[in-house]
Parts: C-alpha cells; structure tokens; sequence
C-alpha cells in the first residue's frame, strides 16, 4: 500500500516555499509536510545486506569513499568526505526543469546520462521531470532542520538526510517529478508512470532507485521512488541482472538504519 512508502521530499522544506526559488531547496513544496509513514503490515525490511560486490565482469573498479567517484557510498553510516564536498564540474543538464538554481545541477556525468534516460523516456510518452539536483551542504542545513522543526528529529530522520550525509551534495543523484503531477514527493508517485518507468528502465542508463521499497533497514530511508543515483552503466545493469536492490548490499557494506 501506498502509504508504506515514507514520503521523503528532501528538497520541499515542511512550510511552503516558492516553486523555483533560487535556494536550492526549490522543489514546489507538497501542500502538506512530508509524510512520515511508517511501514505496517508488509514483510520486514532486509536487515543486513548479504554478502555480495560488483561482478568481475565489471571492467573498472571505483572508489567508495571519494565523492567524485560514481561508486561513492553516502549513508547514515557513510558522511561525505570533506564534509563540505562541492562537485568540481556541476552543470545544468538539457532536460525538463521543475526547479531552477543548484538544486537544477548535476555533476557532468550525470548530466549526460540523465539528458539520455529523460529523451528516452519521452521517445516512449513518459515525461520526466528533473525536480531536486544538487544540495550543497549549506542547503542541506536548512533543508534538514526545517523537518526538525515541523516534525522532530527522529521524523526528519526518517525523511531527510542529516548535513554532511545527503547524496544530492554528492552530483551523483536527483529527485524526478512527472513535470506537475500532484503526486510529487509523495507515496503516490510510486505508482505514476514517471515513477514506474524509471524502476523499470533506469538502470539502462546508470541509474538505480537508490531507497527501494522496504529496505530502509538497510538504506536508512523509507520508499522513495523519485531518487535516483548514478552508478554506471555496468554496475547498475549488473545489480539489475542479479536482483540486488541496494548499494549496501551490492558493495558488500553495513546496513545503515540509523546514525551511528
Ligand atoms: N532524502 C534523502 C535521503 C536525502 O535527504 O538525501
Ligand atoms: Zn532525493
């Protein structure tokens, strides 16, 4: 059920704030703070990864730990290092904009993958909508404590990464909308066609949906079926093809529930 899926708009602060404002943190707010749902009924989430890593076939081996690698793991158990990390080579990629200022940039690698996966996307009627790129860490403060303030600490952990520990300060990964739909953000999107062809087809240009469905146990986040990050064309056709569903598990990595 929907509602399982934790509602993690982490560029829409909890009190609205203007559609392409400038900050970064630009997304056009949902009209009600983010939904913190918890998980119900379903199977537990997986609580560790199992044992697994990149296949051998996979022609070139990147760093973990270097954010301009596109291997770069950042989790509750991971912060960027530096902490103030900014991508050296941030660009605007050529694609449907629902937002405007940083948050509209990506590194240079992505740019290019998405500008491919987002034209592939409309070749098949899917419009995709790029709506939270870049968060530098500055951004990420006010991102995060506006959850703090509206909904507590332990909610905002839920939902947004703390500063430091965010992957859109990495370039690597950025938030879809559908270009206006009202499900934005929101759990419902899971089941919108931009949502569902980007589970499906993703991967075939880098990407994989970096927080799936029940795995927050191990991601540290709930659903969030607008995220994206890029890992290569490789990697991501590799955990495809095996049915790994998160980085955690593909490198081989602690399960990151909770800060340490
Ligand atoms: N919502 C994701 C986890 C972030 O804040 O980076
Ligand atoms: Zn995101």
């Amino acid at each position: 059920m929907a509602a399982l899926a934790a509602c993690t708009p982490d560029s829409a602060l909890p009190s609205p704030v203007a559609a392409n404002a400038p900050t970064g943190a630009s997304e056009a707010s949902p009209s009600s703070p983010a939904v913190l749902a918890e998980p119900s009924t379903a199977a537990p989430a997986v609580a560790a990864p199992t044992s697994a890593s990149p296949s051998s076939a996979i022609s070139t081996q990147y760093s973990l730990t270097d954010p301009t690698s596109q291997w770069v793991i950042v989790n509750k158990h991971r912060p960027l290092a530096p902490q103030n990390f900014v991508p050296p080579d941030l660009v605007q990629p050529d694609v449907r904009l629902a937002v405007s200022g940083e948050a509209a940039l990506l590194n240079s690698t992505t740019a290019a993958a998405t500008e491919k996966m987002f034209s592939a996307a409309a070749a098949e009627g899917v419009i995709l909508a790029l709506a939270s790129g870049y968060r530098s860490y500055s951004t990420q403060i006010v991102t995060y404590n506006g959850y703090v303030n509206s909904s507590g600490q332990a909610a905002a952990d839920r939902a947004s990464a703390r500063p430091g520990y965010s992957e859109h300060q990495t370039g690597w990964s950025f938030d879809i909308s559908d270009g206006g739909g009202a499900c934005s953000f929101q759990p419902c999107f899971a089941e919108q066609p931009a949502a569902v062809w980007a589970k499906a087809n993703a991967y075939k240009f880098g990407f994989v949906v970096r927080y799936p469905w029940m795995f927050h146990e191990t991601t540290g986040y709930f659903y969030e079926s607008w995220h994206l990050r890029f890992i290569g064309l490789e990697a991501a056709t590799d955990m495809a093809t095996r049915g790994i569903e998160t980085l955690e598990e593909y490198f081989g990595l602690d399960a990151a529930p909770d800060y340490l």
